[in-house]
């Protein structure tokens, strides 16, 4: 939503407006506005070094993007139908969202999970959900992410038993755990231990799969929750690329070798409707990512000097008032994930900003992505964009923005020692008062909103979730409990807690645990047991 905040003048006096980054957008661009700027520096070809155009050098006009759409909710039963909905509809990819008490590394019979299981995602408690959760989905078929992050290795070990289950071997399995700790303390919440055991975690899992799940990606590091918190495009990719930079250190001090682990990091944007600014904003993020890799951490594979994305349309940006509006929007910001080169995206239904997507929401969201690959002419060539004056001036100008607050985070100490200082997330609560405020003056234009509203909304029927289902929960656990050796399930866990405590890659004990039918709240508390659980300390 462009603030129409009017800046300085453009040298033949006419007035500048400002990007979402607080960046100069010219009303219009001339041949001097790209004066000294190289192609052949800048951008490179698409599919080469520094990726400014793409990370293939075919990119959709071979395959379209993995249109890979986010669901979950209630049991694992009512999860899988949606999974096998989005299918026949066409999705290429699946998406896992968790319930608040699985991404936390509770059960859902815990106390602390009561009223939470299974409303923002699916409650996953052992193998037996799993194993549910992807029935009749073939796991050597499809690629899947799961947004988890502090129980990811978890969740990821899960996966795995049940593909071994379905005789997939874990070579064969594709897909992505988030498993981004460090976004979790700045914007998002779900975190559980402090910094250091956790980065080990995380350092562990890149090793686990280097040896075991070779074509997992191993971490979606994630700006988009920071971009829903309030953070401008260029805030966005700075904080996210600071966090890549601290886990590639963590990695590499850990005694990992950059190629054997980098291909293999992932990461995930918004796309918001400004749509100019977004591309820009993702092929600078490329330009940037490809040139750290090669020249701080000396990566030689040129696939460890790729920033491959997925996207999600902004949440932030959907209304309430007039959804259906919402629709144009996720359009538009779809439209911009792709000029931009995502590699993965979710479509948000037009209906989100009310409750969890009804199915035929979902589908609608589906069918904007199929739209635009199927009727729109933007996937017959890459990189559209390339040589325009405008979006090439504001790769520019956010790439220089983005290493000047790259640089910031560095004198704090990093990205870990800046989330101690609490600045990251002052800096986004920063932007988004200003974003607040604009709003509330009418200086930004929210359709339906503050402008071209209507004097009462027409009625909508949201998605229901079943209110029985922490019962039904409960009662699974109840049996899973009862069926299993619990002499067999202890020693498992203190094999954890004993691999916790020293430097052997606890995804090991694990997974052996798991197999044994432990619980992610089990094996979650052996892991606090052991490292305890992360307080934050007042922000600066
Ligand atoms: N030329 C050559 N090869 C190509 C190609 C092309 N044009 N297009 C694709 N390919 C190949 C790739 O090399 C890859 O092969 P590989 O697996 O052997 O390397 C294969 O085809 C698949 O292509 P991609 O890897 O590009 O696409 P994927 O979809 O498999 O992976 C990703 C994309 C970004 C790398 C991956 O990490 C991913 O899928 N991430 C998704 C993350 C996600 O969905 N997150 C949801 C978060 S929801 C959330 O947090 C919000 C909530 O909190 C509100």
């Amino acid at each position: 939503m462009p603030s129409d905040r009017a800046s300085a003048q453009t040298p033949a006096g006419e007035p500048e407006s400002l990007s979402e980054s607080g960046l100069p957008i010219r009303p219009v661009y001339r041949p001097a506005d790209l004066d000294g700027w190289d192609p052949r520096v800048q951008l490179g070809e698409p599919g080469g070094y520094p990726y400014t155009r793409g990370v293939y050098p075919t990119m959709y006009t071979g395959r379209p993007w993995t249109m890979r759409q986010y669901a979950g909710f209630g049991t694992a039963a009512e999860s899988n139908k949606r999974y096998q909905q989005l299918i026949a509809a066409g999705s290429t990819g699946l998406s896992v969202a968790f319930d608040l008490p699985t991404q936390m590394g509770y059960d859902s019979d815990e106390p602390i999970a009561h009223g939470e299981v299974g409303k923002v995602g699916v409650a996953i408690d052992s193998i037996e959900d799993m194993r549910t959760l992807f029935g009749g989905i073939p796991l050597d078929k499809v690629s899947t992410s799961m947004t988890i992050n502090a129980p990811a290795a978890i969740l990821l070990l899960l996966y795995q038993l049940v593909g071994e289950e379905q005789g997939v071997a874990p070579a064969a399995l594709t897909g992505t755990i988030q498993n981004d700790i460090l976004k979790e303390y700045i914007a998002r919440g779900t975190y559980i231990y402090p910094p250091a055991p956790s980065l080990r975690l995380v350092s562990d899992v890149f090793a686990y799969c280097n040896r075991e799940i070779p074509r997992w990606n191993t971490i979606s590091i994630s700006g988009y929750h920071m971009a829903e918190a309030g953070a401008t495009p260029a805030q966005e990719i700075a904080f996210t690329l600071a966090d890549a930079v601290a886990y590639v250190r963590a990695a590499v001090e850990s005694g990992l070798d950059v190629d054997k682990f980098a291909p293999r990091l992932s990461f995930f944007f918004v796309a918001r409707t400004t749509l100019l600014e977004e591309v820009a904003k993702f092929r600078a993020a490329r330009r940037i990512w490809s040139r750290v890799m090669r020249e701080e951490f000396g990566a030689k594979d040129p696939k460890s000097q790729m920033l491959r994305f997925h996207t999600q349309t902004a949440g932030v940006q959907l209304t309430a008032q007039q959804p259906e509006v919402n629709m144009v929007r996720v359009a538009l910001q779809a439209l911009g994930a792709v000029l931009g080169g995502t590699q993965s995206l979710h479509t948000n239904s037009f209906d989100e900003a009310i409750a969890l997507p009804t199915e035929k929401a979902a589908r609608l969201a589906l069918r904007t992505q199929q739209v635009i690959a199927y009727e729109t002419d933007v996937t017959k060539t890459v990189d559209p964009f390339a040589g325009s004056y405008v979006v090439e001036k504001l790769t520019d100008d956010l790439e220089a923005e983005i290493g000047t607050l790259m640089r910031r985070v560095e004198e704090l100490g990093g990205a870990v020692a800046a989330i101690e200082h609490g600045f990251q997330k002052a800096e986004i609560e920063r932007s988004a008062y200003r974003f607040a405020q604009e709003i509330d003056g009418g200086r930004r234009v929210v359709v339906g909103v503050n402008r071209f509203a209507l004097d009462s909304e027409e009625p909508y029927e949201p998605l229901q979730v079943d209110p029985t289902i922490e019962l039904q929960q409960a009662d699974r656990l109840a049996k899973l409990r009862a069926d299993r050796s619990q002499h067999d399930v202890d020693r498992a866990l203190d094999e954890v807690k004993r691999a916790a405590s020293s430097t052997d890659n606890v995804l090991y004990p694990m997974r052996e645990a798991l197999r044994m039918r432990a619980t992610v709240g089990e094996v979650s508390h052996a892991l606090r047991n052991v490292w305890g659980t992360y307080v934050p300390r007042d922000a600066f």
